[in-house]
Formats: C-alpha cells, sequence, structure tokens
C-alpha cells in the first residue's frame, strides 16, 4: 500500500489557494449558516458572511426562510449593518432609503419614478438558493447549485433517530482560531490525537474504540463508543438527560461524528447534538461557532442545565484549537513537507483532503 501524505504547506498559507477555495467550495457548496430557529418569526434576521460575501438570513410574510446578498441594487451599499435583529415589514437601505419587501421586491425608491425607463421590478435584491435541512439553514451561492437533496444524499436518514430538526439552541460559542479551516476539519475527522491531546474525553471514549460508515465523498465519520460506566460526553461522564428521539439499543453508547462538506460538524450524542460551523477568514485564520442543542422538552424541565456538555466541549474544543494553531505554525516551517497518514486511524482526513483536491480541480 502506498503512504498518504498530508498536503503540501501552500495548502494551509497560499492566499491563491484560498481564494481558490473560496471560489470552487465556499460560494458553490451548501454551506451551514444557522439553525431556522433563530429566525422564528416573519421579519427576523441574522447577518452570515461566507467569506467576503454578506448574506441577510431572513423569513418573508409567508413564513419562509430567504437569504439575500447585503447589497442594495442602488449604490451597492450594505442594507444591514446590525448582526441580528427584526425588519419592521421592510428592508431599507440606510443610504437613499430604497426599501425592500422581506421577499426582496424594490418596493421603494424615492423620486426613481421621474427617470425614464426605471421600472422598480428590474431591482429585486439579489438573492442566494436557501433549504432546511434537519432544522439547519444552508445557503448556496451558486445560481445554479447541485440540489440540496442529491448533495446530502450519502446523509440521507442517518439522523432522523435523534429528531434532530426538531432540536434547540441552548448554548452557542464562538471561537476565533490563528488557522486553516482544513486542519480543523482534518483535525475533527480523526482521534490519533485524542489520548494526548484530551486526557478527559479518553478516559470517556476509546480512540480505537467505535466505526466509520461514511469514508468517501464529501461527508465523512462514523462512532465512537462511549466506555461502559459512562453515558455521553460531560463533565462528569453522566447525564440526567433522556435520550434524544428515538435514539436506543446501541446508540446509547454511542457518540456519532460527521463532517458536512464543507463547513459544518456534526457531533450526535444519546442526550445531545453539537453543531461547529467553520467561517474562513484567511488561509490562516478561522472563525468557528459551536452550538449545543437539546430536546425542547427536556430544555422546559426546570432542572435542565446543559453546562455539563457545553464545559465539557468547551474544554475539548479549546485543546483542539490550541493544537491547529501549533500544527499551522509548524507548518510554515521550511522544512515541513508532506508527513505520513495513518491508514486507519487518520483515513478521514486522508478522504477529506482528496475531496478538497477534487473540488478544486485537481483530478477530473
Ligand atoms: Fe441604497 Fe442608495 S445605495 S439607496
Ligand atoms: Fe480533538
Amino acid at each position: 500500500m502506498s503512504i498518504l501524505n498530508t498536503l503540501p504547506g501552500d495548502f494551509y498559507a497560499s492566499v491563491t489557494i484560498f481564494r481558490d477555495e473560496m471560489e470552487r467550495i465556499f460560494y458553490k457548496r451548501w454551506v451551514c449558516v444557522g439553525r431556522a430557529d433563530q429566525i422564528p418569526n416573519p421579519g427576523d434576521f441574522f447577518i452570515q458572511n461566507i467569506g467576503d460575501e454578506s448574506l441577510i438570513i431572513t423569513r418573508d410574510r409567508s413564513g419562509a426562510p430567504r437569504a439575500f446578498y447585503n447589497v442594495c441594487r442602488h449604490r451597492g451599499t450594505r442594507l444591514c449593518a446590525d448582526k441580528q435583529g427584526r425588519f419592521h415589514e421592510t428592508i431599507q437601505c440606510p443610504y437613499h432609503a430604497w426599501t425592500y419587501t422581506l421577499d426582496g421586491r424594490l418596493v421603494g425608491a424615492p423620486n426613481m419614478n421621474e427617470i425614464a425607463g426605471f421600472d422598480k421590478r428590474d431591482y429585486p435584491l439579489y438573492s442566494a438558493c436557501l433549504e432546511t435541512w434537519q432544522g439547519f439553514l444552508f445557503v448556496n451561492l451558486d445560481p445554479e447549485p447541485e440540489p440540496l437533496s442529491l448533495a446530502f444524499a450519502p446523509l440521507e436518514g442517518k439522523f432522523d433517530r435523534w429528531n434532530v430538526a426538531s432540536l434547540r439552541l441552548a448554548r452557542r460559542i464562538n471561537y476565533d482560531v490563528q488557522a486553516n479551516w482544513k486542519l480543523l476539519v482534518e483535525n475533527y475527522s480523526e482521534c490519533y490525537h485524542c489520548p494526548l491531546v484530551h486526557p478527559a474525553l479518553a478516559k470517556l471514549s476509546s480512540h480505537l474504540s467505535g466505526a466509520n460508515d461514511l469514508v468517501d465523498g464529501p461527508h465523512l465519520g462514523g462512532y465512537m463508543v462511549i466506555n461502559e460506566e459512562h453515558e455521553s460526553m460531560t463533565m462528569t461522564g453522566g447525564t440526567r438527560r433522556p435520550p434524544l428521539g428515538e435514539v436506543s439499543g446501541d446508540d446509547l453508547r454511542r457518540v456519532y461524528y460527521y463532517s458536512i462538506f464543507p463547513n459544518t460538524l456534526l457531533s450526535l450524542h444519546p442526550d445531545y447534538v453539537m453543531a461547529h460551523t467553520l467561517w474562513p477568514q484567511s488561509p490562516e485564520h478561522t472563525l468557528i461557532t459551536c452550538e449545543w442543542l437539546f430536546d425542547p422538552e427536556t430544555m422546559a424541565r426546570p432542572d435542565f442545565n446543559p453546562d455539563d456538555a457545553v464545559e465539557f466541549w468547551d474544554m475539548t474544543n479549546r485543546q483542539d484549537w490550541h493544537i491547529c494553531e501549533e500544527s499551522q505554525i509548524g507548518m510554515r516551517s521550511r522544512v515541513y513537507r508532506p508527513g505520513p497518514l495513518h491508514s486507519v486511524h487518520e483515513n478521514l482526513p486522508v478522504a477529506f483532503d482528496h475531496e478538497v483536491l477534487k473540488a478544486l480541480g485537481h483530478y477530473s
């Protein structure tokens, strides 16, 4: 068997490759921007940047979630500077007061009726494709994207047991990491590093346990086993929360970890789900949002407390970000060369790198 290596250093530092990744991956694939319940009512909105693009994610009068470029059709001005909030009926540009409905139609353009040939119908907001999947909102900036159902076909039915669509956000933590986004996905995709980097995690779940069930293609992952005496990934290893949805049998002792190409990491525990989204800022800088989702009935209990899960993964996340930053620094060295990966314990990073190279046009 030939030895598979890490990617060359340029892939973690070159601005040219980074821009290529943004064009061919982040502006072309389905990117998770958040949860549908962040905008429960018409007019609710939040802003999410994808690379250099700013998107307004809102809900129109009919109740449909929508994604619009945060760009006025008059002179291009940012329509919305707030990170989140609620529009009152319409979206108004702060420059010359052009005004749009929540479904993107231009309905106000002061004095422009004096201009021959001007028709408001010609200037709706630029929209982006948006789909809801398992309660997550996915946006695709390609005007003619691959249908989400096709792109996510390998994941079909995989998460039904956890009722992911019905879960609610209990906690969100944002991280600012000085590492390339691919290092973070590669790190998530293997537990070869767990004994040394995550001593607390290693006590709850052996890095040699479990099996992967998605080992090639854009989406990758599988499960690891929670040790006999433990129940979930928490500070104590125990949980007072009941299992989610239809979780039963072997799944009561498993955590499933999936990377959903390109920017989502989904971790399904017996009693909660954790979702990371990665936001590349530059070749060596990534913002990360981590969210903890729980059953709304469990959340309504007076004794509900997500801290045991949040603290455990916040600690583990920081261990990962730190080691990825150390890796990023080392890869800048003049002596760094691609290093050999373990064909079993690091098979998912290999598959992920392959998918990135494929998206960048390195294979036909
Ligand atoms: Fe928006 Fe002029 S730039 S109204
Ligand atoms: Fe880790």
